[in-house]
């Protein structure tokens, strides 16, 4: 799959931006704070219906602005593909394809697959499992759209239970039985999440490993694991056993909610472990694998968009890193660099037909 050309308007930093790709390597060049980042976060607002970062999509109107719409063409399993996304203020985000609008956005999930390496995948390591978990249902339900069915369902539940919990709480009453009804709901969409979870971490671990090694020639052991509460016989008695204290804290304490995954060197925890290096390198092995999984998963080689890779790492494993995504089991790829010539002397060496934009040239809308 890859996106033939861009338009945008009014989203983040730019007024409007026309914009043409190679199939195969092109790299936004410019000084910083010229939208490159933000070209990627459009792409990324194509493929998965969000911001990579998170934000709030009103957060992504160019200020001043009432509205943003992303349009791009994409070729995908040899047949092109028009997708367009707009948010007017007051609105709902209305997202198209070819012409048609969905339904509901997760209908769109999983079929115009982006991996993003960045320099914020570090919070995946320094941030609280909440990070981690997004990071997890994000990888597995782009493939997946039973386990965002289950996601969905637990989390309301999980969301019901808490109410009921702090309904009791103002009323100075409880009903066990009321709770045992969620307890059930948590437990069946819970056991589907917990198993596809752990075996995305099975799946993920070699691979991660494999470009660990492979990027920082290093002889250190790269692993993750998932670290479960439903890691028990009987989940049911477990969220039972829990009523009473849950009942005092107002809040459902157990279940795969409050789950993890640890990200380890050497059966070492990256965060207190690793040096700052390190903790790149394993990033971008996991993201890498994040990569791989969902290719082979879904039959389509998604987008790979890499932010800042010099700040992540010295010239020669940029080197190294470019040769490898630009091999035929990678697709498309968008590279963000502040040196233009840094960037050309790199990829033209390897693909005489990279395409080199200078953003900073385009977005005359920035300040
Ligand atoms: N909603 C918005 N309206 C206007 N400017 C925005 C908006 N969101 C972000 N920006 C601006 O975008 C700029 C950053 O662009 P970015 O793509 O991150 O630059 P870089 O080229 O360094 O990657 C900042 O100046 C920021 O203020
Ligand atoms: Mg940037």
């Amino acid at each position: 799959m890859h996106l033939k050309d861009l338009h945008i308007l009014n989203f983040k930093s730019w007024t409007e931006g026309k914009l043409e790709f190679s199939p195969k390597l092109n790299c936004f060049v410019g000084l910083n704070g010229s939208g490159k980042t933000n070209l990627l976060d459009a792409i990324h607002y194509l493929c998965l219906s969000k911001s990579y970062f998170g934000s709030r999509d009103l957060k992504n109107i160019r200020h001043g602005s009432e509205f943003f719409m992303i349009e791009g063409q994409f070729e995908r399993k040899d047949k092109p593909e028009l997708l367009n996304i707009a948010l007017k203020k007051g609105a709902k985000k209305v997202l198209k394809r070819n012409k048609k609008e969905y339904e509901k956005l997760a209908e769109h999930i999983g079929l115009f697959p982006a991996v993003v390496i960045s320099p914020y995948d570090r919070d995946l390591i320094l941030d609280s499992s909440e990070t981690r978990r997004r990071f997890l249902d994000a990888v597995i339900s782009q493939g997946n759209s039973t386990y965002l069915f289950h996601l969905m369902r637990y989390n309301k539940a999980l969301q019901q239970r808490n109410r009921l919990l702090k309904f009791f709480a103002a009323n100075h009453n409880f009903d066990s039985e009321a709770i045992d009804l969620y307890d059930q709901q948590m437990v069946e969409h819970g056991s589907f999440i917990a198993a596809e979870r752990a075996n995305f971490c099975a799946e993920l671990s070699p691979r991660i490993h494999h470009y660990y090694q492979w990027l920082s020639e290093g002889k250190e052991e790269a692993n993750i694991t998932y670290q479960s509460h439903f890691d028990t016989s009987d989940a049911l008695a477990e969220l039972k056993s829990r009523h009473e204290k849950d009942r005092l804290l107002q809040y459902s304490s157990w279940g795969i909610h409050r789950d993890d995954l640890n990200f380890s060197l050497e059966d070492n925890k990256v965060r207190d472990y690793a040096s700052q290096g390190q903790q790149k390198s394993y990033l971008i092995a996991l993201k890498l694998a994040q990569y791989e999984f969902i290719r082979d998963h879904q039959n389509i080689v998604p987008i790979l968009l890499l932010d800042d890779i010099f700040d992540k790492l010295d010239e020669q494993r940029v080197s190294r890193l470019v040769l490898l995504v630009h091999d035929a089991n990678f697709g498309q790829i968008f590279i963000t660099d502040t040196h233009e010539e840094r960037t050309a002397a790199l990829v033209q060496q390897i693909d005489p037909d990279a395409r080199i934009i200078n953003v900073s040239a385009l977005n005359n809308g920035s300040e």
